[in-house]
Order: structure tokens, then C-alpha cells, then sequence
């Protein structure tokens, strides 16, 4: 049995890919420093693949304490690294935060994989190193522009660390370029779980609907869309975790071509805001009280991803549907709030 370390594996996305990682049949590890997220995550997973995986708290950022780790824990077969800052705006007031959380943890992380012979590695980007781009959907060639954020630029960073290593060591590595991940397992044992107000649109859609928020402010109408609201591929995060478990096989199995590879993943479809409003409203039977307000500052216009290199190299496709996505965000936001 391959054995996988998941950094971060405790978070919104971390999680759900343990998930497929076990039902895959691979035993993982996982750490995380639980910054971001809860013990009761670990619950979850378990409940829903009826397997314990290891776990250890663990803070990446101090190096010493990663080293002893990877002491403790021999024959890694492959590492997948989602422990990270995420928050956009945090970034632009805290930036050292974002390039020591982002930026230190990705160096110690392949420090150690070059001590310990692990030559696979899967990394999680994002769509944010396009920023605003010049055509779409968006391709893997499309290309990289000055990030608007420090967490974009860490992200922008991270793929240039990737490839100088793998350029020059014995390093296999994916870097999966996240569109906008969304929903919820369908169990409902597992989801997002966003600490304070949520920046992000589902989260804050499912927390007006469940009460905790009065109003969901849609941040402008007047943009160049048809509806005038920006557009954005919103990825099922079940369909995204699995594409972490191909994207891994693709590694372990030797059938990468270049030392590092990158995939867009998204659906390949366009959704606009006001659109997200009203599946939701559809899907759900509930009426969510929003209100059109000013622009919000550094949002691209429209953002959707060229599906093709995943869906040819890497044999993925999205299949879950917006519908889908949206009913497990909901039965997931009305679980946690006992509704
Ligand atoms: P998340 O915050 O839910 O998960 C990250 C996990 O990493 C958390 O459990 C957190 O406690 C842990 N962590 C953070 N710093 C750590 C450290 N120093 N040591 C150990 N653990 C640490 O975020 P997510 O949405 O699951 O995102 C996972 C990855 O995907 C991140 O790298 C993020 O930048 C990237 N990404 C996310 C999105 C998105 O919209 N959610 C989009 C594109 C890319
Ligand atoms: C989606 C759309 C908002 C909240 C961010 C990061 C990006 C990536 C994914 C990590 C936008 C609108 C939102 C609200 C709204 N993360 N919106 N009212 O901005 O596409 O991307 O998460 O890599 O790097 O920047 O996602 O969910 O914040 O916004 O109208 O209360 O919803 O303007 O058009 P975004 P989001």
C-alpha cells in the first residue's frame, strides 16, 4: 500500500482528498497545525471511509520540527502539500505571513524530499496566477501576469520553486491550478468551514440563507457580462479532490512527461454571480435576501478554465454538476448550524 502525506490535509480541500485518497486505497498521513481548521475534520473523514488516518499537529513553518517528523515517518511515497494561507485580502495587510506560511513551508517540505528520496509531489495553485486574462477559457499557456495579491504572488512563486528543484533533482511534480472549488461532500461529514466572515461567495450565500448573515452583498452589476455580474468556474471540490488521486497515480506510475507538469481544473463553464444566486435559490427552495453593491477591489471580470490538457492527459473530468455542488453546500451549512 503507497503511503501519502497530505499537509493541510485537515482543511476544506485537504480533507475531501483523503477522502478519495482512501477510498483509492492508499494509506495516508496527514499533518496540519490546525490554523485553519478542527479536529473534528478527522471525525469526519473517518466516519465517512471508516478508516483512521494518521495524524500528527504539526506546523510546517518550523523546521526543525518538519525534519523530525520526516525522521519519524519513513518509505513517504508521495507528498501532496495543500497546508497554506488563503485568504486574499489578509494577505495585502499581513504579506510576510502569506510568504512565510506559503513560501518557507514549500522550501522546508523539499528540503526534506531531497534528504528522503521522495520524488513525487503534488501542489496546489490557482487560477489567480492568470489574473485578469486576455482570452478565454483560459489554457495552461495562457500567461502569468503580475499578481494582484501577495497570496497570488506566493502562488506565482511557488510554481518558479517547483520548477527550478525539478529542473535539477530527481523531483516529479503537478501543480493542479484550482478554478473556484465549492460544495461539500455529499454525506454532509465534511465541508467548508470558514472561520469569521466568509470572503468567499458559496460560504457566504449558504451562512445569509442559514441566518447568520443578514444579506449577501453581490459586488457589482455594470461589468462587461451579460448580466453584468463577473463570471468564475466553480469546481465541485469532491470532483477536485479526485483529480489529486489521478494526478498522483500519474506520478507514481511514471507517466509524466516533464518534471513538472501543470493542469487547470475547473469545469470549463462560466458562471456568473447572479447566476450562483439563483441555482441557489433554485436548488435549495430558499429565497436569499442580497443586494447589489459597489465593486469589490482586485476582482478579475470573467475567469474560466481550458479543461483540455486535464481531460486528455490526465484522463479527469468535472462531473458533478453546479446544482450538485450547491444542494451539498447547503445540506452541509444546515448540518453545522443544527437547522
Ligand atoms: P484550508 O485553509 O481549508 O486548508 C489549509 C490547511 O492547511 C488548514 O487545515 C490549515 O490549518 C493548514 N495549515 C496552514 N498553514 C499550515 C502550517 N504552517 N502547517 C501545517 N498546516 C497548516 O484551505 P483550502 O481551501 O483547503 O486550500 C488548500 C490549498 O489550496 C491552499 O494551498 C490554497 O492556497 C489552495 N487553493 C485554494 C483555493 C480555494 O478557493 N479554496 C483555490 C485555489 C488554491
Ligand atoms: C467569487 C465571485 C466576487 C463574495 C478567490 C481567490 C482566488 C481563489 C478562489 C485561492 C466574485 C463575488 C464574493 C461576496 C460577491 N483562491 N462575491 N459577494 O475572488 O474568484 O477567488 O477564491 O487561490 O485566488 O481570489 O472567489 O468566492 O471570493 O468570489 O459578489 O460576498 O463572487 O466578486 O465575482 P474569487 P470569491
Amino acid at each position: 500500500m503507497k503511503k501519502i502525506l497530505v499537509t493541510g490535509g485537515l482543511g476544506y480541500i485537504g480533507s475531501h482528498t483523503v477522502v478519495e485518497l482512501q477510498h483509492s486505497g492508499f494509506e495516508v498521513v496527514i499533518v496540519d497545525n490546525l490554523s485553519n481548521s478542527s479536529l473534528d475534520v478527522l471525525e469526519g473523514i473517518i466516519s465517512i471511509t471508516g478508516k483512521a488516518p494518521t495524524f500528527e499537529k504539526l506546523d510546517l513553518r518550523v523546521k526543525s520540527d518538519v525534519s523530525a517528523f520526516f525522521k519519524k515517518h519513513t518509505n513517504i511515497d508521495g507528498i501532496i502539500h495543500f497546508a497554506a494561507s488563503k485568504a486574499v485580502g489578509e494577505s495585502v495587510t499581513n504579506p510576510l505571513l502569506y510568504y512565510e506560511n506559503n513560501l518557507n513551508t514549500l522550501v522546508y517540505m523539499l528540503q526534506e524530499c531531497e534528504t528522503h528520496k521522495i520524488s513525487n509531489f503534488i501542489f496546489s495553485s490557482s487560477c489567480t496566477v492568470y489574473g485578469e486574462p486576455d482570452s478565454l477559457p483560459i489554457t495552461e499557456k495562457a500567461p502569468i501576469k503580475k499578481a494582484i495579491s501577495p497570496y497570488g504572488n506566493t502562488k506565482q512563486i511557488s510554481e518558479e520553486i517547483l520548477f527550478d528543484v525539478c529542473s535539477v533533482s530527481e523531483l516529479k511534480a503537478i501543480a493542479l491550478r484550482y478554478f473556484n472549488p465549492i460544495g461539500a461532500h455529499e454525506t454532509a461529514s465534511i465541508g467548508e468551514l470558514p472561520i469569521g466572515v466568509p470572503q468567499n461567495l458559496v460560504p457566504f450565500i449558504t451562512q445569509t440563507a442559514a441566518g447568520l448573515r443578514n444579506q449577501l452583498s453581490v459586488f457589482g452589476d455594470d461589468y462587461p457580462t451579460p448580466d453584468g455580474s463577473c463570471i468564475r468556474d466553480y469546481i465541485h471540490v469532491v470532483d477536485l479532490a479526485k483529480a489529486h488521486v489521478i494526478a498522483l497515480k500519474r506520478l507514481l506510475s511514471e507517466k509524466n512527461e516533464t518534471n513538472l507538469e501543470v493542469f487547470n481544473i475547473g469545469t470549463g463553464k462560466g458562471t456568473s454571480v447572479l447566476e450562483v444566486v439563483s441555482t441557489f435559490e433554485k436548488v435549495t427552495d430558499q429565497k436569499l435576501n442580497y443586494k447589489i453593491v459597489e465593486k469589490r477591489p482586485g476582482d478579475v471580470i470573467s475567469v474560466y478554465a481550458d479543461t483540455t490538457k486535464a481531460n486528455e492527459i490526465l484522463g479527469w473530468k468535472a462531473e458533478k454538476s453546479l446544482d450538485d455542488a450547491l444542494i451539498s453546500s447547503w445540506k452541509w451549512e444546515k448540518k453545522i448550524r443544527n437547522l
